[in-house]
């Protein structure tokens, strides 16, 4: 039975199945987990690569004092774009061809063509990260090799993200008539919004491919580098993951849906954070970068607290839940939780950041630090708290603790605690041997972290727990030894 006074409330035209018309659904069979599957293992095996992989050895040779030459921007950048569109953005997509065609009551059109897409975002990322350092090596024999690689990679991603961002359009004009879809139609300006900054975000990049290429060049001007990467984070991943985080909150937490009016007034000043970012980054002028920062704090500070998630505001576990689901769900809502809390601090640090900058900069506070709060702490920690939430249901296996999620949960934190940190304290003047030992240590403990998650969720994304799942549900018995 359902804790007493626990009601779903429709306050955000949320679709309750015993409220659709009955014909609120259109025929034809949802696309399985399978079709996903795969490119949530290729975005965890991108993001031990050429995101936290190149990202501790970054850490390591600054903490190191290791000369720092061209190889250096170029390996950067390899690590924020596949950080950003390798795997927070392989994750986002793959996981809304799942859920998107469900919120529209049809199946996913084009769906083979989507997968391409999947596939082509995650080599053209592949492609970039071998080649942009590969052009540092000035004058290797492999430079022709390595500038057609850039070229084709960040044309693969672009290409991509169209091939999706068409399928996803097609499936919008199948199914019932959109008004009865009150779930999609709420969200679904803004997720035009965040695709089409994600498509031209991805355009841009493609044009600088080709830029750096003709120029000889193993990285991207400063200013374009520094706007496409705003662009992305706080343009589409942040928001994203925000969106769908708090719509799924309800189900994770058993909080209520957050009412619409002040949830759109965030998003609303995260879009004008966004667009002062991206201009400030261009221009290099100050006032806009503190207006962003000042936005982003409102937001970041507002959103966590509208969501009721870091202060413990939830209410208590619903009573049907059995001692097992709640036990199961206990340390993936510790990775949600935290990563709220990463949020909160995030949102302070801009904040902060904003008004120093409108007061002449009396403390610099490095927007280094500002970005990994939002991507080490909030954007990691939240896929892999709702990673631990969902898979388990995506590849129809029981919700079960996912072994060994307390060294997640602290390995987690800890990387990035030691990659913000350092950082802020060097910009307040402070400098220590432990800072530094820290900061070289937050790459590994981020590859502790994601590298034992993808090895527990490995099996299910695999496909081999699904596949003996609907074995069993159509009766057919798996063979011996392959049970789940
Ligand atoms: C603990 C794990 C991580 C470590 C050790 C790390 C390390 C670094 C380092 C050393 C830089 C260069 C900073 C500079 O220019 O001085 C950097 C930049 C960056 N990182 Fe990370 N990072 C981590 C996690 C992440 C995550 C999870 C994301 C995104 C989801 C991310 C996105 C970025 C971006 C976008 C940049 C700027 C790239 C550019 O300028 O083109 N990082 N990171």
């Amino acid at each position: 039975m359902a804790e007493p006074g626990w009601r779903p409330r429709l306050r955000w035209g949320t679709p309750l199945p015993g409220l659709l018309p009955a014909d609120a659904t259109a025929s034809g069979a949802q696309q399985p987990f399978r079709l996903v599957a795969p490119f949530l293992r290729l975005a965890f095996v991108i993001s031990l690569g050429a995101g936290f992989g190149a990202g501790a050895v970054l850490a390591i040779s600054q903490a190191w004092g290791v000369p720092l030459g061209a190889w250096w921007t170029a390996l950067v950048q390899v690590h924020g774009r596949a950080q950003l569109v390798g795997f927070v953005g392989l994750f986002i997509l793959a996981v809304g061809l799942r859920f998107l065609p469900r919120l529209r009551g049809a199946p996913l059109v084009s769906a083979r063509s989507a997968q391409y897409g999947l596939l082509a975002i995650g080599t053209g990322v592949l492609l970039q990260a071998f080649s942009q350092p590969l052009l540092a090596l000035a004058s290797t024999p492999a430079s022709g090799l390595a500038r057609v690689g850039l070229v084709l990679g960040g044309v693969l991603a672009w290409l991509g993200s169209t091939l999706i961002v068409a399928a996803l359009a097609r499936t919008l004009r199948h199914g019932p008539p959109l008004s009865w879809r009150g779930g999609l139609m709420s969200i679904l300006p803004f997720l035009i919004l965040r695709f089409a900054t994600l498509w031209l975000t991805l355009l841009a990049g493609a044009a600088l491919c080709v830029q750096a290429a003709l120029a000889f060049a193993p990285a991207f001007p400063a200013p374009t580098d520094r706007a496409l990467t705003d662009a992305l984070l706080f343009g589409f991943a942040l928001p994203v993951s925000a969106a769908v985080s708090v719509r799924l909150l309800p189900i994770t937490f058993g909080v209520e849906l957050v009412a619409p009016a002040p949830l759109l007034a965030l998003f609303a000043i995260l879009s004008s954070s966004v667009v002062l970012r991206v201009a400030g980054d261009l221009t290099g002028q100050d006032w806009p970068l503190a207006a962003a920062n000042l936005l982003m704090g409102l937001f970041g500070l507002g959103f966590p607290l509208l969501a009721s998630v870091p202060l413990g505001l939830r209410r208590p576990l619903r009573r049907a839940d059995s001692p097992a689901l709640a036990q199961a769900s206990r340390l993936p809502n510790a990775l949600i939780r935290s990563a709220y809390v990463w949020l909160l601090l995030a949102g302070a640090l801009a904040l902060i950041g904003g008004l120093s900058r409108l007061l002449g900069n009396p403390v610099r506070l490095s927007e280094d630090a500002l970005r990994h709060a939002v991507t080490t702490g909030y954007l990691t920690l939240l896929i892999l708290g709702m990673g631990a939430r969902l898979i388990p249901g995506f590849a129809r296996q029981r919700l079960r603790p996912v072994p060994q999620l307390r060294l997640v949960v602290v390995a987690g934190n800890l990387a990035a605690l030691f990659r913000v940190l350092p950082p802020l304290a060097a910009a307040l003047g402070v400098t220590a041997p432990a800072l530094a030992a820290a900061f070289g240590l937050s790459g590994l403990c981020a590859l502790l972290a994601v590298g034992r998650f993808t090895q527990n969720v490995w099996p299910m994304l695999a496909g081999e727990v699904g596949r003996d799942a609907e074995r069993n549900a159509a009766g057919v018995a798996a063979p011996r030894g392959q049970r789940p």
